[in-house]
């Protein structure tokens, strides 16, 4: 289905994994909403690519704004065919306990409600013209959630891949696809701009400095490539962390298997 798209729009499209994932398309032809709250980066990434790019200022916290920005983006290129739900910011290194409840909205806001408010404004359309994609951006952090100090982030990006899960099978009936992708480390500015947002970010330089460097985002956008052309329901671009989730798993049957018979 990829072959017959002609325009996706991307949220948290202006930088990172986002901008990744619109280059990559892109290239295989497709006109390119970029949405995104940075007004800044979508001025350099309008200014740098060419005529095949939109620039849309989006907070996907904003559900009006979602209606504006989907009335602009579909007057430059038509309808849309791949939606790809990004925008993110990460996680504070806090203890759930230790975590203050303002931060911890603002993460499910953006993080869960943003990728919600997004299929709610463009799913209608989609099933209702029997054709489209839609991508969700998790993390493996959603697969496999025990790491201590991402407690908040690792509920929203769970939340994702449930929410996707859900929808994939509402909307196959409807030839419409769904995707979630789940990275591991990959090169972006997230740091920055989870700060620059109003969040606090943990230290990961120590794992930085480890050889475990980030992956380019232009490689992360060719899975994705890969993923909508397969339909792909999951697209794991740091295959490794599959070990984490088997284990979880065995844990999950381990907790059954020791547990001793109700009385
Ligand atoms: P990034 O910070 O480079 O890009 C995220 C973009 O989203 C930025 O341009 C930012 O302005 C935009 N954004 C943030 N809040 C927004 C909002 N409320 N409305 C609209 N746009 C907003 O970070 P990155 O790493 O490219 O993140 C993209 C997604 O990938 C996020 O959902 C993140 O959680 C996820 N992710 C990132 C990983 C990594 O190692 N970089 C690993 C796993 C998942």
């Amino acid at each position: 289905e990829l072959s017959s798209a002609r325009h996706a729009f991307i949220t948290g499209g202006a930088s990172g994994i986002g901008l990744g994932i619109a280059d990559a398309l892109a290239e295989r032809g497709l006109s390119v909403t970029v949405a995104d709250i940075n007004r800044q980066s979508l001025d350099s990434v309008i200014a740098s690519r060419g005529a095949g790019f939109c620039g849309v200022s989006l907070d996907v916290r904003d559900r009006k704004a979602w209606a504006a920005a989907k009335a602009t983006s579909e007057d430059t290129f038509g309808p849309v065919d791949i939606l790809v739900n990004n925008a993110g910011i990460g996680f504070n290194g806090r203890d759930v306990v230790d975590m203050d409840p303002e931060t911890f909205d603002n993460l499910v806001a953006i993080d869960l409600t943003g990728v919600f408010n997004g299929v709610s404004a463009f799913g209608g359309d989609m099933r209702a013209r029997g054709y489209g994609h839609i991508v969700n951006t998790a993390s493996v952090m959603g697969l496999t959630a025990g790491a201590p100090g991402r407690g908040a982030y690792s509920a929203a990006k769970s939340a994702v891949i449930a929410l996707s899960e859900a929808l994939r099978s509402e909307m196959a009936p409807h030839g419409v696809g769904v995707s979630v992708l789940c990275p591991g480390l990959v090169m972006s500015n997230l740091d920055r701009n989870t700060t620059e947002l109003g969040g606090q970010v943990e230290d990961v330089s120590h794992i930085k400095g480890t050889g475990n460097i980030g992956m380019e985002p232009a490689t992360a956008g060719a899975y994705v490539v890969r993923g909508i052309a397969q339909n792909l329901p999951y697209i794991v671009t740091h295959p490794h962390y599959l070990d984490y989730v088997e284990k979880r798993m065995e844990s999950i049957r381990a907790s059954v298997d020791a547990s001793t018979p109700i009385p």
